[in-house]
């Protein structure tokens, strides 16, 4: 485990810092409807060679998460506090031109949108190129040569030829694969990669995640996977956070949460997951209701809306009293320990074969 905070942020209890360290994390935007409250209170550690997997469902502020490690929200509009340490250095009041040595060279993300990260007037190459010029001090030569060697990394049939396309010349996957070779050209040592394998097929997946471990081997990088799957999850992390309404709200190695999860919510993501050993008829039990508005979010809990459990728990307590995350392995809940075990084994383990 290399996850040892509690959600408010105090302090770690072990001997050196973690390579990278985010301490009661919030991020808010102002929007014309109000203060939207991204991420409230989340603290994660990761230390290098290691792969943590952040799970959640859609709008539980997995992305915005990460792009405040990278500092890369608008300032005008985003309120970000708590702190982000990478390697020693306090991130989320550094400036920006800090912050652009490390984008890129110590530090990368594999965006969800590949086109949000290519621009079209440049070729493929010049993109893949530009940050290891830039870092490296390469000349231009030299950057074209990487950049095939990064594109035949990454599967791009005929590299010496594509590398001079332009974005809108690739296929979807393609341009995937592409700003999958940018954000890697460095050898980052923290790679943030965001949903980065959902626009490819299950071949193509293999051998991107292949080569993320090839990273991680080579250069002992931290990664942040970013993913709905958690087939891909089992596969390649070690420590997996569990997103809900911009908090987390159960932490633990892979296997401890896959085994044994905690969390009221983890047991739904899990329920309403197929299963590649089940049956096809075999039905799904998807979480009832949706994610909450992060513009006025559910108090207490904020999972409590769409709970089978509170009643369990009793009083109004899931209503008015926000559960917090313990150290280390851990779920926010106020369910008792002996009752997370019995409702798991007894309702939740066999709806999971
Ligand atoms: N720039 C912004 N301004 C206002 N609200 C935003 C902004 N960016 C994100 N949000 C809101 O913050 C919340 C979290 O968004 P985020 O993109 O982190 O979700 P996510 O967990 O990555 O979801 P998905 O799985 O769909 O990618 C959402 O409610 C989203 O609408
Ligand atoms: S704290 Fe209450 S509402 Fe929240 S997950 Fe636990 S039982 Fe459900
Ligand atoms: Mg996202």
């Amino acid at each position: 485990m290399t996850t040892l905070t509690t959600t408010e942020g105090a302090p770690v209890p072990t001997g050196s810092a973690p390579f990278l360290s985010v301490r009661d994390l919030h991020v808010r935007f102002s929007t014309e409807d109000g203060i939207v409250k991204a991420v409230d209170g989340l603290s994660f550690d990761l230390e290098r060679g290691k792969t943590l997997g952040i799970v959640g469902e859609s709008g539980s502020g997995k992305s915005v998460t990460n792009l405040a490690v990278l500092g890369l929200h608008n300032p005008k509009s985003t309120e970000i506090t708590g702190d982000i340490t990478l390697d020693g250095e306090e991130l989320t009041r550094a400036r920006e031109k800090s912050l652009e040595k490390l984008r890129g060279n110590k530090m990368a993300m594999i965006f969800q949108d590949a086109l949000t990260a290519l621009s079209p007037y440049y070729t493929v190459g010049r993109q893949i190129a530009e940050p290891f010029i830039k870092h490296t001090g390469a000349s231009k030569r030299e950057g074209r040569q990487r950049a095939i060697e990064m594109l035949t990394k990454v599967g791009i049939p005929q590299p010496n030829l594509r590398v001079d396309d332009y974005p809108h010349q690739f296929s979807g996957g393609m341009r995937q694969r592409a700003m999958i070779a940018m954000s890697l050209v460095c050898n980052p040592e923290l790679l943030i990669a965001d949903e980065p394998t959902t626009a490819l097929d299950v071949t193509v997946q293999a051998q991107i995640l292949d080569l993320l471990k090839d990273l991680q081997q080579e250069f002992g990088s931290a990664i942040i996977l970013i993913t709905h799957d958690l087939g891909v999850v089992a596969n390649i992390a070690d420590d997996l956070l569990v997103m809900y309404a911009g908090r987390a709200v159960e932490r633990g190695s892979v296997k401890e949460i896959l085994t044994q999860p905690r969390h009221p919510y983890t047991w739904g993501l899990l329920s309403s997951m197929p299963r590649l050993s089940s049956d096809v008829n075999e039905s799904l039990h998807p979480i009832p209701g949706s994610p909450p508005s992060l513009l006025n979010p559910p108090s207490g809990c904020a999972f409590h809306p769409r709970c089978g459990f509170a009643d369990t728990v009793g009083a109004a307590r899931c209503t008015d009293e926000r559960p917090l995350l313990e150290l280390g392995r851990a779920a926010a809940c106020h369910l008792s320990a002996e009752q997370k075990q019995t409702l798991f084994t007894e309702q939740i383990k066999p709806r999971l074969g």
